[in-house]
């Protein structure tokens, strides 16, 4: 007799936030080492133009992680009337401070102020977000660049959790310039090696083009839109999606939810991010990486 086949595949649930908390530790570890060696702490400086209230939270986020990491951390906050002409001066003045090795503007900015311009006006070598066409460039070109934060924050959890990525397909659904565009970039260069289909607004057949995928990127911005039946049984699944919905069953009145349905597509995969929790704790500790490679000078050597 045979060896008798179950159709329930294992599944796990990969818990960004203790990964999270791993790669903090190892940042933590590393920086105490720095400073018994003689060496300042890195610093990070974020700078918030206006009062938006989410900006506020993602930053406050940030200052309190840098706590954790052992970094030095400035905020400059500045009024929402702020010229372009104002911020970018403050710009120069970070990009020659030597005390100051990595800085982010937060984005988004008020509308007075073209954000490529301030992009473009941040010297590479300390722009931790990642964004600085030059970065980019970089990394599409597999050079060593600053990656920006969720497509490395994915790129650490399918690592930390040994997911084989050689010759599998990989399909990603979104193709923005900060997370879809570079994660399917990333995906296919040497070390990863897997066979990339960049999906969006216009492909044709997506439902059979995703059913296709073993690891399964969906990065759309669009609230549950990734159901079961789009999903082959035993793939990778990463959430990349954060959407407010309202409800009734909750306190605060909203629910979180990805891009995928997760109650449905879950049972069906061998390894799926949730939301919150999955890929969402990993990006601050991207930032935190990228700065302390910054303080060591490690993508730009002196
Ligand atoms: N706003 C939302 N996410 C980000 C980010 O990762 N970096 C910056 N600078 N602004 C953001």
């Amino acid at each position: 007799m045979g060896k008798i086949e179950t159709k329930k595949t294992i599944m796990t649930i990969i818990d960004g936030k203790e990964v999270a908390a791993a790669l903090r530790k190892q940042i933590a570890d590393e920086v105490a080492e720095m400073v018994r060696a003689g060496k300042r702490a890195p610093h990070l400086v974020a700078i918030l133009v206006g009062t938006d209230g989410a900006s506020q939270t993602y930053v406050g986020h940030k200052e309190k992680c840098c706590g954790e990491c052992g970094f030095r951390s400035t905020v400059l906050r500045l009024p929402e009337e702020t010229s372009e002409e104002e911020l970018l001066a403050h710009i120069d003045r970070l990009n020659a401070d030597e005390e100051v090795d990595g800085f982010i503007v937060q984005l988004p900015l008020p509308r007075h102020i073209s954000e490529q311009k301030v992009i473009e006006a941040i010297d590479p070598r300390k722009d931790v977000d990642g964004f600085h066409p030059i970065n980019v460039g970089r990394m599409n070109s597999g050079l060593p660049a600053f990656v920006s934060a969720t497509p490395d924050g994915i790129l650490s959890l399918l690592r930390y959790y040994g997911i084989e990525t050689a010759g599998r397909h990989c399909v990603v659904i979104g193709r923005s310039n900060i997370v879809g565009r570079p994660v399917a970039n990333l995906l296919s260069q040497k070390g990863w090696d897997c066979t990339v289909t960049l999906c969006h607004s216009r492909t044709r057949d997506l439902k059979q083009v995703a059913a296709s995928a073993d690891i399964l990127i969906a990065a759309l911005g669009k609230a549950e839109f990734v159901t079961a039946d789009m999903v082959k049984p035993g793939a990778v699944v990463i959430d990349v999606g954060i959407t407010r919905l309202p409800s009734d069953k909750t306190k605060s009145g909203w629910r979180l939810v990805g891009d995928v349905k997760y109650d449905e597509v879950a049972p069906k995969c061998s390894f799926i991010t949730p939301v919150p929790g999955g890929v969402g704790p990993m990006t601050i500790i991207s930032l935190m990486q990228n700065t302390l490679k910054a303080a060591r000078h490690e993508i730009y050597p002196r």
